[in-house]
């Protein structure tokens, strides 16, 4: 499974990139709102960071003007991803896009329906919140496991966002669910690294090492 983080942080980014264990980034207009920057500075800071897959969010509202963000942003560099909403508007930019080779990331999914069809419009990646899902009363995982069955069987090319990631759970069940891409906030991925016997492992480690002779 691959690994993305989901901010529009550099320095989160940059921290968790050299690591080795990011392989991309997915943006959305709240996290870019977060930002005390310029929307294009923090895209380009992110492109010169990292070397894969970017998310950038259209917020036009018309397919037309999608389809134009879309040109726009995927000019800054090869790896812009344009993410867009699912909805009618969505789905014809969608189809535009990639009819123009402009890779596409479905966003704001919350069943196997909506994502069987963006996949149909052909969008690259399909992003299912499955926070958001478990926070309405749903069993977002149970989202994730569907599409994965139906994507799987008509071997859909689309890939699969596990995304709206909230704990270390989500990323588990979404590896065994055989998710192509967890998108992870960088709270998540620092609770993923640590563990508290590895801590008290490596100090007794440390501790016994001073005492060798
Ligand atoms: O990748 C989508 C994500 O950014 C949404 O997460 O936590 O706002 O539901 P959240």
């Amino acid at each position: 499974m691959e690994v993305f983080i989901d901010t529009a942080n550099t320095e989160q980014i940059k921290k968790y990139y050299e690591l080795g264990i990011v392989d991309g980034v997915t943006t959305n207009p709240s996290l870019i709102a977060k930002e005390d920057k310029p929307f294009k500075k923090i895209i380009e800071e992110i492109v010169s960071i990292v070397d894969g897959p970017i998310s950038v969010e259209a917020t036009e509202e018309k397919a037309e003007g999608i389809i134009k963000q879309g040109e726009e942003y995927s000019k800054i560099n090869k790896n812009i991803v344009i993410k867009v909403a699912i909805n009618e508007e969505g789905l014809k930019a969608i189809k535009e896009l990639s009819k123009k080779g402009i890779k596409t990331n479905c966003t704001l999914i919350f069943s196997a329906n909506q994502a069987l069809l963006a996949a149909k419009a052909g969008a690259s990646y399909v992003s299912i919140f499955v926070g958001r899902l478990d926070d309405a009363g749903n069993n977002g995982m149970n989202v994730i496991r569907e599409t994965m069955e139906i994507f799987k069987m008509y071997k859909i090319e689309s890939k699969l966002i596990s995304a709206s990631i909230r704990n270390p759970i989500h990323v588990i069940e979404s590896a065994k669910a055989g998710a192509d891409v967890a998108t992870i906030p960088f709270n998540v991925l620092d609770k993923m690294i640590k563990h508290p016997l590895t801590d008290k492992g490596i100090q007794k480690f440390l501790d016994d090492w001073k005492k060798v002779k």
